[in-house]
């Protein structure tokens, strides 16, 4: 049986009655009821009413090549019917990963040209946080396991994501984090730069928060950095340029391996197919997830460097990890169809030289100016808008995190689909989006913005 012979009423009872939601109040949804999202084409997501919405997030940061998208069903289809599972355990494998290990090589940057295959960023997280503890005993070094990682950082939300992330609230629910990661601040010059501080002198001094960092401990109990290039659940906070050439030499005064969890910037999201090439750095694991598939199927690929995977290779002996979905057959069909379609259609370049640039212009343009907007910024096709009552004094509504709710409600009643986090509110669009659908965003955004306003003045 269909969800179409449920109506919208039952379908939510049932969800209400069974359905425990990621990162949700469970009694707040159950009231409320959940918004059902039935079917999507192109750059819109449609809910059981019917309601036609701009989808500004990608699904969550993946869909990156747009919905309805048949190559991609047709490439799981036929992978289904020649093979639709078997696993790369004992000295196995099956074409499709085997291909895709090799395109994922070529696309990566150098010196990167290895890959471990799991389902989520979270589990590729997992992975890397164990690969490079597991890289430093091998090395004769099993004391440098200390990880430095990041407040407001995301990393996922198994115990080894929620560990390397510096959520707090996240970490208040676990009962006990994996030992020896420590967190330092952000690259968040809107609220962290002092008065009078240059971007590129902010993103200096939150560098050296990382050299303080590995001082403390000793350089011989750091095993590695980890960081995402662009915060996103966190707020899309763009480092200054100044802020990763100086990480990454930072990193390899004190020989700390440097890990970039790119599972939202990777597959284009900036306008280079890395954001590590975007910034310019040359990293030793590299997270992915989410756009590999554009989300049309679960993978990750933790890109893993060749200094790793030398000594993992050569002196490792067997290693005692992986997943039954390592690989999987179907998934990476699906990925490698993804790639062809994302080459064929330029639209990483179509995202460095035309729609990134306009869409910086036209959030400019078309937000910056509006009196609930503190700052906006972005970069490629991701970005943020800061909501504050006040923008001299950059003060914020109260309670925090409310107003930002506020705009994102009548922005969705708008048929615009964005996310809130904190006061900020983020956009993360399929990289199909045009010139006349960023405008159409944009006047989405100020129409809410302006009824928002109408309603946090009544405060
Ligand atoms: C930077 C980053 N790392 C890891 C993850 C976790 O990925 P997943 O939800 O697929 O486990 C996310 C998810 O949003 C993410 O944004």
């Amino acid at each position: 049986m269909t969800y179409q012979n449920y109506s919208l009423k039952q379908l939510q009872q049932i969800d209400a009655a069974h359905h425990l939601h990621p990162f949700t109040d469970h009694k707040e949804l159950r009231e409320a009821g959940s918004r059902i999202i039935t079917h999507a084409n192109g750059p819109f997501i449609y809910d059981a009413d019917g309601t036609e919405i701009l989808d500004g997030m990608a699904g969550l940061w993946c869909v990156n090549v747009g919905y309805g998208r048949d190559e991609l069903a047709d490439a799981a289809y036929a992978q289904m019917k020649e093979l639709p599972y078997y696993n790369s355990f004992f000295k196995c494998s099956t074409p499709t990963p085997v291909l895709l290990s090799r395109k994922l090589a070529e696309l990566a940057p150098r010196n990167v040209s290895q890959v471990f295959y799991g389902s989520s960023g979270s589990e590729a997280n997992d992975t890397a946080l164990r690969l490079v503890r597991h890289y430093w005993a091998l090395e004769g070094k099993p004391q440098k396991n200390r990880i430095i990682a990041r407040k407001m950082g995301y990393h996922g939300s198994t115990i080894a994501g929620t560990s390397l992330g510096g959520m707090d609230l996240m970490h208040k629910q676990l009962g006990g984090a994996v030992p020896n990661i420590v967190h330092v601040m952000m690259p968040y010059a809107y609220e962290l730069a002092l008065p009078g501080e240059s971007d590129h002198d902010f993103g200096l001094r939150a560098a050296k928060a990382v050299d303080d960092a590995i001082l403390e401990a000793g350089a011989d109990k750091v095993a590695a950095f980890i960081g995402e290039p662009v915060m996103g659940a966190g707020g899309v906070k763009i480092p200054p340029l100044s802020y990763w050439p100086e990480v990454q030499r930072i990193c390899r005064k004190y020989d700390v391996l440097l890990m970039l969890d790119e599972v939202i910037t990777g597959y284009g999201r900036t306008g280079e197919w890395f954001a590590a090439q975007t910034f310019g750095i040359e990293p030793d694991t590299i997270t992915t997830a989410k756009a590999l598939t554009s989300g049309y199927q679960p993978l990750s690929a933790l890109l893993v460097g060749d200094r790793i995977a030398a000594t993992l290779v050569e002196k490792g002996g067997e290693f005692y990890h992986g997943y039954t979905y390592s690989g999987h057959p179907v998934a990476c069909a699906v990925a490698l169809k993804n790639l062809e379609i994302m080459e064929r259609e330029g639209l990483v370049d179509r995202v460095k030289n035309d729609t990134g640039p306009y869409f910086a212009k036209a959030l400019q343009d078309q937000i910056a100016g509006h009196e609930l907007v503190g700052e906006v910024r972005s970069i490629g096709l991701m970005g943020a808008i800061e909501i504050v009552r006040d923008k001299a004094t950059k003060e914020r509504f109260l309670p925090a995190g409310s107003a930002a709710v506020t705009v994102r409600d009548h922005a969705i009643a708008q048929g615009m689909m964005l996310r809130a986090t904190g006061d900020t509110m983020i956009l993360s669009p399929p990289l199909i989006w045009t010139r006349e659908t960023i405008d159409m965003a944009c006047e989405r955004i100020a129409k809410a913005l302006d009824l928002a306003q109408a309603d946090l003045r009544k405060r």
